[in-house]
């Protein structure tokens, strides 16, 4: 079988004028070209939104990014967990792609003044996109530098304006037994949650790309939690709804084994899990291993929100 390369391949020859020109009238809608367009002074040629995931941006840099080597893009993309599309780490990339996610909507209700439905396209207006290079910890000891594109949960939960009485976050993913797994791993639709002072921490993101294009659907696509200083589990990926509570929520994998993960789940190499250590831990792309931080290092930013917290009984 021969393949082309992308430049050897006329846009006309893969796309027909008509489709390629509708691609393009939906990824100006979506506000993706026209940030393109600021950041590199011209619209992306046909050909490019046709063979080339959309660019997001403008993208502003975070003083909260790390300048630490990034995991490349292609581990980033299929070594994942996403257990709607199988258990293997190479199942979410192979799987995924079923995943349809425009149109999408995401709720945000519960206690709050002004409850809403928000077009995922509208949402990723709410604030400009920033670039967040963040160290992930996995719980099974693995760990990547990801440079996500997102803008602060915090943004998103002021436009609802929470009540008094909100203390707690829940995040439900889709659970679309059409594209999705059926058999019973986990209790569906995955759900997370954050304390309310969490969720409003300006580290705390709703990630909707990487590497400054828009998320690969086993990464989470449209739009996936990132909780930097959290085990990776805390990253509910394909949020459809998120609910502002007066009670801890339950949480996938809480209910699934409560000894093993707890609500919190901060990275705490102190604190085991009870199956193996987690002092320390392996960089994909990496032989050695390496100390794991106190909260993923960003102690700095996050350790008073625990302050006078037992995080041995609260794991
Ligand atoms: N979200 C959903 N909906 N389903 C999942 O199985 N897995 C979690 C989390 N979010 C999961 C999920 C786990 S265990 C991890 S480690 C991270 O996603 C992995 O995110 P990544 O693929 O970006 O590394």
């Amino acid at each position: 079988m021969l393949i082309q390369r992308p430049s050897d391949i006329l846009p006309s020859e893969i796309t027909p004028r008509t489709l390629f020109e509708e691609r393009r009238r939906f990824l100006r809608d979506a506000g993706l070209l026209l940030a393109a367009g600021a950041l590199g002074g011209a619209l992306p040629s046909a050909e490019a939104a046709v063979t080339a995931a959309p660019k997001l941006g403008p993208l502003g840099a975070s003083p909260f990014s790390t300048s630490e080597e990034k995991t490349p893009y292609k581990a980033v993309t299929t070594y994942n967990n996403y257990y709607e599309f199988g258990t293997d780490k190479s199942d979410p990339a192979e799987n995924a792609g079923r995943l349809i996610t425009r149109p999408w909507t995401v709720r945000v209700e519960g206690l709050a003044g002004k409850p809403r439905t928000f077009d995922i396209d509208e949402l990723l207006r709410l604030a400009p996109l920033e670039e967040r290079i963040y160290r992930m910890r996995c719980v099974e000891g693995w760990s990547m530098v990801i440079p996500w594109v997102g803008l602060p949960l915090a943004s998103l939960l002021k436009q609802v304006e929470p009540l008094g009485s909100a203390r707690y976050v829940e995040f439900v993913t889709l659970h679309d037994p059409k594209v999705m797994s059926r058999l019973p791993v986990l209790d569906w639709p995955y759900t997370e949650g954050l304390r309310l002072d969490e969720a409003m921490h300006p580290l705390t993101l709703l990630a909707v790309g990487l590497y400054g294009e828009v998320l690969p659907n086993q990464n989470g696509a449209p739009i996936r939690l990132v909780v930097p200083w959290k085990y990776g589990f805390k990253s509910a990926k394909s949020i459809v709804t998120i609910r502002l509570t007066d009670k801890q929520p339950a949480t996938a994998w809480n209910k699934a084994a409560k000894h093993e993960y707890g609500f919190y789940s901060n990275v705490n190499p102190q604190v085991d899990h009870p199956r193996w250590s987690q002092a320390t831990e392996r960089r994909i792309g990496e032989f050695r291993k390496r100390p794991t931080l106190m909260f993923n290092g960003y102690a700095e930013q996050v350790a008073s929100l625990y302050q006078g917290m037992d995080l041995r009984a609260n794991f």
